[in-house]
Parts: C-alpha cells; structure tokens; sequence
C-alpha cells in the first residue's frame, strides 16, 4: 500500500512512517518542517519505499498529485502545541481548518481513504466523565487562544464528518489523547519533554493548576497501531474514533517526584495562562476496542521517554 503521511516528519508522523516502511508499504511525507524535523526521518531517507517533500499542505497542486498517487492519505500535518497556538492562533486556524478542507477537497476527488487526527482537547472543559465520542463538547471562550485549537480540529471533524455524510468520501476521524515517547519536541508546550527537561537541568518544573489534575498519556507505538489499525480494519464504516492512552494517570505532585528525584515544584496559575478546563479521564472507550481490537499495550512505567 501506499501511504500519503501529511505531518510524517513530525512527532507521531515520523513513528508511523517508520513502522510503515519496516512492514513493506511505501511511505510519501508531505511535511513543511514547521514543527517537525528532517532528523526525525533521516534514518528513513535511504529505504526505497521513502519518498518526502518539503513542502506545505496548501500546495494545492502537490496535494492532489500526491493524493492521486496514494491509496490512502493520512493527515497530521496541524499547528499543535499549546505554545504555538497561543502565539499565533490565525496560524493555527489557517492551517487546521484550510489544510484539512485542501486534503479532504483533493481526496474527494480521487475517493482516497483519509484518516485524519483530531484531538482531546475538543472535550474542552467537559466534566462529563468518561468521554465518549457523541458526548457534547464544551470549549471556552473566543477572546481566549488556547480554545481556537480545539475549536478548528473539531471543525475538522465537522468537515471530515460532512465529506463522508454528503459526498460518500470515506473518512476516519481520530482523537488522539496525549501521546508521549521517543522524539516529541518540548518546544510547543508538550508537557512530558518539558518535565524532563526541567529535571535533567534540574530546574523547577511547571505544573500548572493546583496539580490534581488527571492527564491520560499513550506510548507513540501504541498511537501507532492504533492508526494502522483503523483502516485496515474498518475499511466500510466510518465515522468518528476516540480514545484514550493506558489508563489515568494523574499528574501529581507525587508522580512527577517520582520520576524527577531532586527537582522541586513550582505552582503556576491557571488563568494566567488560560490553561483551565484540564479534566480527567477514566476509561477506555470500548468502540475503538471493539472496531479496531486495539488495546494500548504499554504501562506508563514502559512508555519510551527518550530526549
Ligand atoms: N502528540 C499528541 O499528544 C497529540 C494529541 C492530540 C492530537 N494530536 C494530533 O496529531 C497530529 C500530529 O501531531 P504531533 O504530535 O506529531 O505533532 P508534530 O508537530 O510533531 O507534527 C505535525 C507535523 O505537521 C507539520 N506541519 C505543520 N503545518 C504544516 C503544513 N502547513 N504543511 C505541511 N506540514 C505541516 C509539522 O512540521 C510537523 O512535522 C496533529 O494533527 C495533532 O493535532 C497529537
């Protein structure tokens, strides 16, 4: 098969690439590096089932060749990371809600499967535990930047949701939640790269709110299954897909201590970052088990964390 891999320099791109070209498929990156890396996928560079462009999701004409060519296109490319979406929310709008309408605009054409990655932060503020995927979403204000993430992936799924409803394009939609392990960046705001670095330095690490919040994390390599999953599994029903990592875990003063030893902890305020709303998670939605047969098979204590 042949995979067009929006994003496949990124995080989460470069694993499912990887993992791809070791089982036979060939792989096509379209990634513009904005977040990503070359070094991410140097290892991959030399397999003749590797082919990459340097290249933007709004090149419309790359995009609807690449598309042509592909059996099916899996969209990662997105502006990610809380950092980044605060700073420049026109940048995030423009590339999440344009680029997936490019992708979903050139797919249509050609019927190519698209499976495209949303999030868990359109649950937003939720408390209505444990989420499922029809559960209503509940995102905060527009005069704060931190929710114009949310709110364009969910519009993303709007969009992908519509494609499938009105034009028959078969389409997946994923929510991923924290996914953690070798090669995420801590640059954007990610929350795991950032208490390492913090420990390693052994400065004071971050935790913002009053640090009882519940976070739910999953290794990349069970991310990875997952979305390799899908497809295979599912080609005839499609529609929307959320799930969760291994389990809970809560993001305590006790669990960071934990793993960090000698470092301390430093108190954040919550609003001042517009970082309100964390929630908990508490169980594994059953229908992604149920489609997929995909249970995360790593514990929190095994997930690879190599900076
Ligand atoms: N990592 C997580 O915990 C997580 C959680 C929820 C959802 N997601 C979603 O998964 C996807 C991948 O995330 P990731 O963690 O690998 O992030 P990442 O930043 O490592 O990957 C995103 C990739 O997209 C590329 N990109 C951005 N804008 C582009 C554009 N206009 N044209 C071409 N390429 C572009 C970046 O250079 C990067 O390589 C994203 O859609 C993200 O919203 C990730």
């Amino acid at each position: 098969m042949r995979y067009l891999i929006t994003g496949g320099a990124g995080f989460i791109g470069s694993h499912l690439s990887e993992r791809l070209i070791d089982r036979g498929d060939h792989v096509v990156v379209l990634d513009n590096l904005s977040t990503g890396s070359m070094e991410n996928i140097r290892h991959l560079k030399s397999s003749a089932r590797m082919e990459y462009h340097l290249d933007g999701i709004e090149n419309r004409q790359l995009v609807a060749e690449l598309v042509d060519d592909a059996d099916v296109v899996v969209h990662l490319a997105a502006a990610v990371g809380v950092k980044l979406i605060v700073e420049s929310p026109v940048r995030t709008i423009e590339t999440n809600v344009n680029g997936t309408q490019m992708i979903l605009e050139a797919a249509c054409r050609k019927r190519k499967l698209v499976l495209t990655a949303s999030t868990s932060e359109v649950y937003g503020k939720s408390t209505n535990i444990p989420f499922h995927e029809d559960a209503d979403l509940v995102l905060g204000p527009t005069t704060k930047g931190r929710w114009s993430y949310a709110a364009s992936k969910a519009l993303d799924e709007f969009l992908a949701l519509s494609y499938w409803k009105e034009k028959k394009l078969p389409v997946i939609v994923v929510r991923l939640f924290n996914t953690v392990g070798p090669r995420q960046t801590g640059r954007y705001g990610m929350v795991l790269p950032n208490f390492v670095k913090s420990a390693l330095s052994n400065s004071p690490i971050s935790i913002f709110g009053n640090g009882q919040q519940s976070r739910c994390f999953c290794d990349v390599r069970d991310t990875v299954e997952a979305l390799l999953r899908l497809p295979e599994r599912n080609r005839f029903m499609k529609g929307l897909y959320a799930w969760v990592g291994y389990r809970s875990i809560a993001v305590t003063f006790e669990t960071a201590d934990r793993s960090t030893g000698k470092s301390s902890f430093r108190l954040t305020d919550l609003a001042e970052l517009a970082l309100t709303g964390l929630t908990a998670f508490s169980s594994l939605p059953l229908r992604l088990v149920s489609v997929a047969g995909w249970v995360s098979s790593r514990s929190a204590s095994s997930v690879g964390v190599v900076w």
